[in-house]
C-alpha cells in the first residue's frame, strides 16, 4: 500500500486485513522490531491530541524514526506549496508524511505525482480513514465482527470526517447504518439518509456513536448547550435506555454537558479510552502497510 489516504479507495479485504494486524500488534504476536533506516514526518496543519501522539507512540513502537514540522517553523509560512514541501521532505529521506489539513482533496490530487507516501490524518470534513479503522477495530473486538449490528451515529454529521470515514468502512461490512443530524445543523448533505428519530437510533442501536459539535466550523448554532443535551445528547434518560449489551464510542474531544453527559464516562457502556488505546495499534498497522513491512 502506497498511500493511506481514503476508507473508499480500500476493499473489505483490505480492511479486514488491517484489523487482523492491528490485533497482532494488541496482543504482541508481533514483537516490536526495528525499521530504524525509515524516517516518517508527522506534518499536521490543524490541531491534534489523540491522532498526532498516537501516530508518534506508533512509530515509536515500531522502531520508525518520527519527525514533527510544525506549521509555523515551516517554509509553508513563506508560501511554500504542501507539493514542494512534500518533494522536499522525501529529498531529505523521509519515506513516509502523516498529514492532518483543512483543504479537501489536495492529498489526493498530489499523491501520484509524489515518490513519498502519505497517510491522512484527517481533511477536513471529508476523510479521517485512521479513525474509522480505529473504531472499526473497536467494534470489532466488542461484537467479534463488523456484521449484523445496528450503528447509529447521531450529531454534526455535515461537518464530521469522522461520520463520513466511518459511514464508507461500515458500509462495505453486512451492518445497518442511522444517522441523524439535528435540524440547527441544517440538511443533511448527502440524501442517501432517511430521516430518523434521534431516540430510536439511542434505543436500538447496538453502537451509538456520538460526535463532537464543531463549534469552530459554525457561525453560530441555534440551540444553547444546555438544549442540546435536553434534545439530542446522551444525557442520564437516554444512557439508562440503551440497548442491553451495546456500547457508545465518541471520537473525542468531547463537549461535556453538550452532546454527552458525564455519567457516560464512567458508564460501563463507555468505550472512549479503548478507542484511544486502539489508535495507537490501527497506526500501527497502517505504518507497517505503508512502510511496506
Ligand atoms: N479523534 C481525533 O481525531 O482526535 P484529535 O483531533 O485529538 O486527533
Amino acid at each position: 500500500m502506497k498511500n493511506f489516504l481514503s476508507i473508499k479507495s480500500l476493499s473489505k479485504e483490505d480492511l479486514d486485513h488491517l484489523i487482523v494486524l492491528a490485533r497482532k500488534f494488541k496482543n504482541g504476536d508481533i514483537g516490536l522490531y526495528s525499521k530504524k533506516s525509515k524516517h516518517v514526518l508527522k506534518l499536521f496543519l490543524e490541531p491534534s491530541t489523540r491522532t498526532a501522539l498516537s501516530f508518534e507512540i506508533a512509530c515509536k513502537n515500531l522502531g520508525v524514526n518520527f519527525s514533527i514540522l510544525d506549521l509555523e517553523d515551516s517554509s509553508l509560512t513563506k508560501g511554500e506549496s504542501i507539493l514542494e514541501t512534500l518533494k522536499n521532505v522525501h529529498a531529505l529521506g523521509f519515506e513516509a508524511a502523516i498529514i492532518r489539513i483543512k483543504e479537501e482533496g489536495i492529498l489526493a490530487d498530489i499523491a501520484d505525482t509524489l515518490d513519498i507516501s502519505l497517510i491522512n490524518a484527517g481533511e477536513g470534513k471529508i476523510e479521517h480513514p485512521s479513525q474509522a479503522l480505529l473504531d472499526a477495530i473497536t467494534i470489532n473486538d466488542e461484537f467479534k465482527g463488523l456484521n449484523g449490528l445496528k450503528i447509529g451515529i447521531i450529531g454534526d454529521i455535515n461537518h464530521s470526517r469522522v461520520a463520513s470515514s466511518n459511514v464508507d468502512l461500515l458500509s462495505k461490512f453486512d451492518s445497518e447504518v442511522r444517522v441523524f443530524q439535528p435540524s440547527e445543523f441544517g440538511e443533511l448533505n448527502d440524501q442517501k439518509y432517511k430521516p430518523e428519530d434521534v431516540d430510536s437510533i439511542y434505543k436500538n442501536s447496538d453502537v451509538v456513536m456520538v460526535l463532537r459539535n464543531q463549534y469552530e466550523r459554525h457561525q453560530n448554532i441555534d440551540v444553547s448547550k444546555d438544549q442540546y443535551l435536553e434534545k439530542y445528547g446522551l444525557n442520564i434518560k437516554r444512557l439508562q435506555n440503551l440497548k442491553k449489551g451495546s456500547i457508545v464510542m465518541h471520537p473525542g474531544p468531547f463537549n461535556r454537558g453538550v452532546e454527552i453527559c458525564d455519567e457516560v464516562l464512567t458508564h460501563d457502556k463507555c468505550r472512549f479510552y479503548k478507542q484511544v488505546e486502539n489508535g495507537v495499534y490501527a497506526r500501527m498497522a497502517i505504518l507497517k502497510e505503508v512502510l511496506n513491512g
